[in-house]
């Protein structure tokens, strides 16, 4: 069990209150002109991630005292709990274990006294010989012919890992076209399977639970279809399944040879590493899927043994909690520079927001204090010329991390300099804002009137202050993919250690669906059943309007 501490209540809290009410108004750019190790101080080096935090509104007291409140809400400990594979998912009385799918064979973590290392590697090695087999076009489509495309069908968890690694290391994938169906739009699944070949397509349908409304409606219309192309028989050659739920499985007919098994200890919204991933294995090869792992292992071992001044997943956390709970942020961005990495925003969405949106904290108690922030983001630059207006001038303050390379993958310097300079520039904006000195210097170098710089002079100035981290890593490989991604599954734990949260379970999600079972009923019926007048009324338009 992971400790029940109200952060509230911890003398760290309290003297962090303190802190923040002394030191709110300074501007970090006079902790830099005070400070000539600032840039270091506030920086950590590890293998080819350099973070940079220094632009940030703490000093090092700030600091020593977040790093205080994660000691007094026991962070080593819990650590330790939550990678020894403790039942710290209480509400579903599950441990959380995928740090367990990267780690080495060699390893031993145990479930229920069980070593559940042997059986990841099992299902591994059948990831491998099946991938390789497809990929090289050993197994076929029923007719004898090689696979050219492969559907994944799933949603959440079940879709936007695959999708968003898939993307991210599109610059490493072979010749199969992947696809992705996950709403149950039937206006989404057409226009996948529109242009698709049933001889040589292979779909693959993941889902945790194969319970799930979406995924299952998705499959039975795709098998519909295939079977207005082929047999009975050719579903063995085409589909193949990635689920805990053996049972459902089988009842969709699906040859159990041809299922990818997972555990209830992979949490959906974690789950690329293990069979969920398969799409990702088929598209970039079993070697770079192994890579992906290895990249988030090596994390998860940083994350695990180094001091929490040092620990790139704690520090983030720490600077979250910093202005989430104390200059009442209530939003994050994320900036990529790289067009690869254009769902990472879509994809932390899920991680972070049904992780760690909870307003009860692990004693049962409603929280005095707020939880989760809002996460959004876009590639950069494409996104400096659409919200980041709102940034620079507008009224909220938003820390936004920005993700960029040193090494373009392609090597178009002349692109990569040109996105990079934007990307420095930004966060050094963001830092200095415009005085009303400069902009006065500035428009004067125009040769600006008086009366009209008076005009224009409040829309110029730009206060600054505005806090980023920058995560400058290498190159974009799928190692260092992996370990981006598990610094931000570990910067999720942190957080929801320190709310006293339990950051695993996502009951919130469950409402909607039972009610949406009910109203597809009245949609399908002649009565409607009783609802709020607005539903009501909402209904009769809809079923009225309907053709
Ligand atoms: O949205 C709720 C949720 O349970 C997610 O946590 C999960 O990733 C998604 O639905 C899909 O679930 P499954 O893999 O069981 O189909």
């Amino acid at each position: 069990m992971l400790t029940n501490i109200n952060p509230t209540e911890t003398e760290a809290w309290k003297k962090l209150q303190e802190h923040f009410y002394a030191t709110k108004s300074f501007a970090m750019k006079d902790y830099f002109s005070t400070d000539a190790n600032r840039a270091n101080r506030f920086s950590i080096q590890w293998k080819d991630f350099y973070v940079d935090y220094s632009k940030n509104r703490i000093s090092p007291k700030t600091m020593e005292l977040l790093l205080e409140l994660a000691n007094e809400v026991h962070l080593k400990e819990n650590i330790e709990k939550y990678f020894d594979g403790e039942i710290i998912n209480e509400t579903e009385g599950r441990a959380v274990l995928h740090t367990a799918l990267r780690a080495k064979e060699t390893s031993e973590v145990f479930v229920n006294g069980q070593n559940v290392i042997p059986e990841i590697y099992k299902v591994k090695q059948k990831i491998k010989e099946f991938s390789e087999s497809v990929i090289s076009g050993t197994k076929t489509g029923h007719t004898g012919k090689a696979f050219t495309d492969i559907v994944n069908i799933g949603i959440g968890g079940s879709d936007l890992g695959p999708v968003m690694v898939t993307e991210a290391l599109q610059y490493y994938k072979n010749h199969l076209n992947v696809h992705f169906v996950s709403n149950v739009d039937g206006d989404h699944v057409q226009e996948i399977i529109k242009n698709l070949n049933p001889e040589t397509t292979l779909f693959v349908i993941v889902s945790k639970s194969f319970t799930t409304q979406e995924t299952l409606t998705n499959a039975l219309t795709i098998r519909k279809w295939f079977l207005t192309h082929a047999s009975e028989k050719a579903i063995e050659q085409h589909f193949v399944a990635v689920s805990t739920n053996l049972e459902k499985i089988n009842e969709f007919g699906i040859a159990s040879k041809n299922v990818f098994p997972m555990r209830d200890w992979v949490g959906g919204r974690f789950s690329l590493w293990s069979a969920v991933g398969l799409s990702i294995s088929l598209s970039v090869g079993y070697d770079n899927f192994e890579k992906l792992n290895a990249g988030a292992h090596a994390m998860d071992t940083h994350f695990r043994t180094t001091s929490f001044d040092q620990n790139i997943p704690v520090v983030l956390a720490l600077l979250s909690v910093w202005y989430n709970n104390f200059y009442g942020a209530e939003s994050e961005a994320i900036i990529p520079y790289t067009q690869y990495l254009h769902q990472f925003a879509a994809y932390l969405q899920q991680g972070i927001m049904e992780s760690n949106g909870k307003s009860v904290d692990r004693g049962g108690n409603r929280v005095n204090y707020q939880t989760g922030t809002l996460i959004w983001g876009e590639p950069g630059t494409n996104s400096q010329h659409a919200f980041f207006q709102l940034i620079h001038q507008g009224t909220k303050l938003i820390p936004a991390d920005f993700i960029g390379y040193v090494e373009s993958l392609h090597g178009n310097n002349e692109h990569h300099d040109k996105l990079m300079a934007n990307f420095f520039a930004q966060t050094e904006a963001l830092l200095h804002g415009k005085t009303e000195a400069e902009v006065v210097a500035e428009l004067s170098a125009k040769g600006m009137g008086a009366s009209q710089m008076e005009k224009l002079l409040p829309f110029k100035i730009f206060e600054g202050n505005k806090p980023t981290n920058t995560i400058l890593v290498d190159k974009l490989t799928p190692e260092s993919l992996g370990a981006l991604i598990a610094l931000y599954e570990h910067k999720i734990f942190v957080q929801g250690v320190i709310w006293n949260i339990f950051s695993y379970d996502q009951w919130g999600v469950e409402l909607g669906k039972q009610l949406a079972t009910k109203i597809l009923t009245d949609i399908q019926s002649a009565e409607i059943a009783e609802h709020d007048a607005s539903t009501t009324n909402l209904l009769k338009h809809f079923k009225k309007s309907k053709k």
